[in-house]
């Protein structure tokens, strides 16, 4: 079974709190979300394995320790997730980036893919599959679906907010992906919607509504 980390650092509490209130207009909400997924970031890349190397300081020869070449790609499920690209790659700017699109159909809220690009060597590299709702699930099994049929095989999600629903149809169509959340909601509501949530992440992001 996979683990759920709650990064409820009290910066990031804050932060998302501001975020989920409807007076938040869409510049401050894509601030907050590029901020938030900065700090999640720090967390979620925690594993990352290091390697020992000779510098030269201005005082004297050391071993120090750098990232171990591992390669990550950021993969947003587009188009919430895009708001999330920016504040990782603040702190892996060698990151490479893939995007999947997908959307909810409103009435079945079944996930409909429309596009798929990732970097030729996806399979190699640790995939940060970022999306900031996790909802009934559908979106991120089904992209996690295809990021495995193009051979990923290192993958962990990472959501702002999620419900239990979503949590556990991830765990159970993909036990071997983690997922890293800034909240746990309460549940969802009959059309699908996180509660409480922050309505449609999509909207709130790009003034669509
Ligand atoms: C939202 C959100 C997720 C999905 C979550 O996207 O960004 O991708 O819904 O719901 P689920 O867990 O029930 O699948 P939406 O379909 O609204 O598309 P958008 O990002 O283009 O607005
Ligand atoms: N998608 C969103 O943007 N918000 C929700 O609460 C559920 C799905």
């Amino acid at each position: 079974m996979s683990k759920v980390h709650v990064i409820d650092h009290p910066l990031v509490q804050h932060k998302v709190s501001l975020m989920r209130d409807k007076e938040t207009g869409p510049k401050e909400f894509r601030e907050l979300l590029n901020e938030i997924s900065m700090l999640m970031a720090y967390e979620v890349t925690r594993d990352l394995p290091l390697k020992t190397v000779e510098i030269e300081t201005p005082i004297c020869r050391a071993q120090t320790k750098v990232i171990a070449g591992k390669k990550l790609a950021i993969v947003p499920i587009l188009r919430a997730g895009l708001g999330m690209v920016d504040g990782i790659m603040n702190l892996v700017p060698a990151a490479k980036v893939g995007h999947i699109g997908l959307y909810r159909d409103p009435n079945t809220l079944e996930p409909v893919e429309y596009y798929c690009k990732l970097p030729s060597d996806a399979e190699e590299r640790e995939i940060l599959l970022v999306d900031p709702m996790l909802a009934t699930g559908g979106s991120a099994s089904a992209a996690i679906g295809f990021l495995k049929k193009r051979g990923c095989r290192n993958i962990k999600l990472v959501n702002l907010i999620a419900a239990p629903e979503g949590v556990a149809r991830v765990q159970a169509d993909h036990p071997d992906v983690d997922i890293y959340v800034a909240a746990m909601d309460e549940k969802l509501n009959d059309h699908g919607y996180i509660i409480p949530g922050l309505g449609d992440a999509g909207d709130r992001l790009f003034g669509t509504k």
